[in-house]
């Protein structure tokens, strides 16, 4: 399918040196990690994949998971691929931009009137009775995630030559960004690299526990008060009350004595808008967060050398077969 054999792990997306963003925003040696080239448009194809295989590996006949819809696409994609029946709970209240996608794709959606975290234990449960896979964030197969998302230190390293100062990634339930720092951490204790970089998390002020427990200077990740939480279209891949790999990202951001922020709904449009004049990609909302984060953070005085952007998400995406 696609060029990719059944062992390859998706991804090898594209890396490029985004000159005209760095004129813009007077950065230097600013790079993009392109997410958004990925077959369903974000970067858990990285780790749908994985889990497909390994679901069907162990016998199952269907995946299942709790998605704000990007994932399940993307694990709707996969098992549709690959023979996997799959079961896609979305919050209700929910935008379900992609709900038309899973379902063409054969999926089951169960929209149910619940919070996203909320859903996720609802899956834990049902996935248990029902004796499905559950891929969803924090589960017993969670472990995969961390390695799926590895592979875009490893590629990141081997299109830039070296290990970049700064790698600015957008924060959920903080597994993209702590699988990379993870692959990092590997190639630096192998001594394939000289240095890991300084991580940049960026999300939403309506609700993050990551960034949240970070301004507070707190060494374990705290749970938000769900009532406070406010999921809006541009915020919705990042909100949460419970970040399920919280802990692990925010590790990775005091160990590598980095930062993270908040950034707005309204600065997720206007940098995405941003990349789409300057560089020509059309992204979602909140994967710009993580451009605006580094134009927060950076130190343009000190913090000169090779700032690598995780564009996680394209927008205008889809079309349904
Ligand atoms: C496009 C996009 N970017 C970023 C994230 C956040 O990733 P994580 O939950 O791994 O922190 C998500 C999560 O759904 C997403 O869909």
């Amino acid at each position: 399918m696609e060029g990719m054999d059944e062992d390859e792990p998706p991804g090898r997306t594209p890396f490029f040196r985004a000159k005209n963003l760095e004129r813009a925003l007077r950065l230097k040696n600013l790079f993009i990690k392109f997410e958004g080239a990925g077959i369903t448009g974000t970067q858990k194809d990285r780790i749908s994949k994985l889990h497909v295989l390994r679901a069907k590996e162990m016998g199952y006949d269907t995946i299942s998971l709790a998605t704000c819809g990007n994932y399940g696409a993307s694990i709707s994609h996969f098992a549709n691929i690959y023979g996997l029946k799959s079961v896609v709970a979305v919050p209700e209240y929910y935008a379900g931009e992609r709900n038309e996608e899973i379902r063409a794709n054969g999926s089951q959606i169960l929209e149910v009137s619940a919070k996203y975290e909320d859903l996720v234990e609802y899956m834990r449960d049902r996935s248990n009775d029902e004796n499905w896979y559950d891929s969803s964030p924090g589960s017993k197969n969670s472990q995969i995630d961390l390695e799926g998302y590895e592979n875009i230190a490893y590629e990141i390293v081997s299109q830039l030559g070296r290990a970049p100062s700064f790698v600015s990634v957008p924060l959920g339930n903080g597994t993209t960004l702590a699988g990379i720092y993870s692959g990092f951490d590997k190639m630096y204790s192998r001594g394939t690299i000289r240095k890991i970089p300084r991580f940049i998390g960026s999300s939403t002020p309506n609700g993050n526990p990551i960034v949240a427990s970070w301004r507070k200077r707190r060494k374990t990740v705290m749970e938000l008060d769900p009532s406070t939480i406010r999921e809006t279209k541009a915020s919705e891949p990042l909100v949460s009350y419970r970040s399920y790999d919280g802990q692990k990202a925010l590790n990775a951001i005091y160990r590598s004595n980095g930062f993270a922020t908040y950034v707005t709904d309204e600065e997720m449009y206007r940098y995405s808008t941003l990349i789409e004049h300057f560089e020509m990609l059309s992204v979602l909302p909140a994967s710009a967060s993580s451009l605006a984060a580094v134009d927060k953070v950076i130190n343009r005085k000190s913090d000169s050398r090779d700032i690598v952007v995780v564009l996680t998400g394209r927008s205008r995406m889809w079309t349904t077969q």
